[in-house]
């Protein structure tokens, strides 16, 4: 009897650590453009945390209208293993940085809202040049 249940408990752990193993996270190159992405905007993001998690102050559940603060992902690339950022909103968050030219590495980018900052000077060009960006 107590042996078959020690059985059962160290098979428990091996399929959760396996499951945590197959979680998706963001691409690698993505990873390094939120880096200085987040040094730009002077937002201090939690690189702990995988930015595709929700975790680690990543994305703030119910936060109110106009204080949106999160980074959101599409999960579901290279059979749900890689992500990509989709949306970035950072609204009212105290930000006091610059448009970051690096947003152009994130090729999946579609909308990323900063209203409610004091962000300065210009849309740098590279900015432009993101095809799947439809909202600034
Ligand atoms: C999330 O933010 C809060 C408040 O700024 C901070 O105390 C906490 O340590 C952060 N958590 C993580 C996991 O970064
Ligand atoms: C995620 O990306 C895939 C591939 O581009 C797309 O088919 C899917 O609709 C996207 N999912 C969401 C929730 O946007
Ligand atoms: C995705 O999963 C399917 C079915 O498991 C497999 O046949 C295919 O080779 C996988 N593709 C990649 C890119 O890993
Ligand atoms: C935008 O893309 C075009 C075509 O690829 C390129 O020639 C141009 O240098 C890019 N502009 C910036 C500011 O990156």
């Amino acid at each position: 009897m107590f042996c078959s249940r020690l059985v059962l408990v160290s098979l428990t752990i091996v399929i959760y650590s396996v499951n945590l193993g197959c979680s998706a996270t963001l691409a690698p190159d993505e990873v390094d453009a939120l880096k200085q992405i987040g040094k730009t905007l002077g937002k201090n993001w939690n690189f702990d945390v995988d930015p595709c998690s929700e975790g680690g102050n990543w994305s703030i559940p119910n936060a109110p209208e106009g204080s949106e603060n999160a980074v959101i992902c599409n999960c579901t690339f290279v059979n749900n293993t890689i992500c990509h950022v989709v949306t970035i909103a950072l609204k009212s968050q105290s930000l006091q940085g610059t448009v970051p030219g690096e947003l152009v590495r994130l090729p999946y980018l579609q909308t990323i809202s900063l209203l409610g900052n004091r962000i300065t000077g210009p849309i740098p060009g590279e900015v432009a040049n993101i095809s799947t960006l439809s909202d600034l």
